[in-house]
């Protein structure tokens, strides 16, 4: 028996969506009991159907949803023990904090389980762990996004839910809010041990907040893995390209010897890689060279050559575009602002570093 939720061959077909345009097609999952998961990717690509199947508030075309080795796909939201949290708060706006919480209390026929007393602690509790029960007698009309967003958080975790999910809920805060209510969010999670499944196309979010990230794309899970294994392992082009800043240039496997493999790029110039990567001498490959794993160097054997074609200045670094002679493509470096600025035109050669460097399939 698995602990958590398990996705088999999940599917979701909408009435009148066109002929074969699944918006889920085929998620397979499983997300441990206790984990932040997050479901990422670009608009449409099926995360909030995934999730609103999840919660039951969606049935699904095929394929089965477990909990804790139960087959749940045919159980009514009410039974399922989950609570959604949504970007729009979905609060009350004439009741007070205090009443939107317990409100969720109330709702969820926790008929018998508190006293008056003990639903006024309980919700209490709540409010002191999203810190707002100073706030408790506000209406929504008087608190700010953020604190919004922590209210229907509190009314969705009052009532004790094994897991809890969330659309998309920082997308209407500003930048710095955002940040400050992920940090919240971690803390949250920690506290109170429930599974956390969280949908955002942000991929900097999904990196900081997550166990595990499954990276989406037209109803599909393309990988399914930790932060670490996501964006220093991608398992393909998609996933490489979505994640980070990343530039693949084509490239041929010249050889491997103990230490690794040795590509050999389009004009000739030949990268060693000292990481886990696995291809056969004489393919061809995509080598994904992420800005911060480049730096500028002396020319010589195992460099690569090129000219700047631009720069930006992004103020924690400098941002240089460099095309690589022989048209072998091109890549981004990020040098230290403190160091002298590179003019455009000027030749450089770039170093690799060869432990982050990581090969893609054709
Ligand atoms: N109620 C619906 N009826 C018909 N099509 C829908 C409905 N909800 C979503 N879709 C379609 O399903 C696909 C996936 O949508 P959605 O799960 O909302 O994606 P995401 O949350 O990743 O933006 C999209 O093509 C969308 O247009
Ligand atoms: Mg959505």
């Amino acid at each position: 028996m698995t602990t958590g939720i398990e996705l088999r061959k999940l599917r979701k077909l909408y009435e009148g969506h066109g002929q074969g345009a699944w918006a889920v097609d085929g998620v397979d999952m499983t997300i441990g009991a206790g984990k932040f998961i997050t479901l990422l990717g670009p608009s449409g690509c099926g995360k909030t159907t995934t999730l609103r199947m999840i919660a039951g508030l969606e049935v699904p075309t095929s394929g089965q949803i477990l909990r804790d080795g139960l087959d749940i796909t045919d159980q009514p939201v009410t039974d399922r023990d989950m609570r959604m949290v949504f970007q729009d708060f979905a609060l009350f706006p004439n009741m007070t904090v205090e009443q939107n919480v317990t409100f969720g209390l109330r709702v969820r026929r926790m008929r018998g389980r508190y006293s008056e007393a003990e639903i006024k602690k309980r919700v209490f509790q709540f409010l002191d762990l999203v810190h707002l029960a100073d706030h408790a007698h506000k209406k929504p009309h008087q608190l700010s996004g953020g604190q919004k967003q922590r209210v229907s958080l509190a009314r969705a975790l009052v009532t004790d839910p094994q897991v809890v999910l969330f659309d998309e809920p920082l997308g209407s805060l500003d930048a710095n809010l955002r940040k400050i209510m992920q940090i919240e969010l971690i803390r949250i999670h920690r506290e109170l041990g429930k599974t956390f499944i969280y949908v955002t196309h942000d991929q900097d979010e999904a990196m900081a907040m997550s166990n595990a990230i499954a990276v989406m794309r037209g109803g599909k899970v393309m990988q399914f893995g930790s932060p670490r294994d996501i964006y220093d392992r991608p398992a393909n082009r998609y996933v490489a390209s979505f994640i980070g800043h990343a530039h693949i240039v084509e490239a041929k496997v010249a050889g491997r010897d103990g230490q690794g493999l040795v590509v050999s790029l389009g004009n000739g110039e030949k990268v060693r890689l000292e990481n886990e990567n696995s291809a056969a001498t004489g393919e061809s490959v995509g080598l994904m060279l992420r800005a911060e794993d480049l730096a500028f160097g002396e020319a010589g054997p195992g460099m690569v050559s090129g000219n700047v074609a631009d720069s930006l200045y992004r103020g924690e670094y400098i941002e240089y575009v460099v095309e690589l002679n022989g048209g072998a493509g091109v890549v981004h470096v990020h040098a230290r602002t403190d160091l002298p600025a590179i003019d455009q035109g000027a030749a450089v050669a770039v170093r690799v570093n060869p432990h982050k460097a990581h090969v893609l399939a054709h």
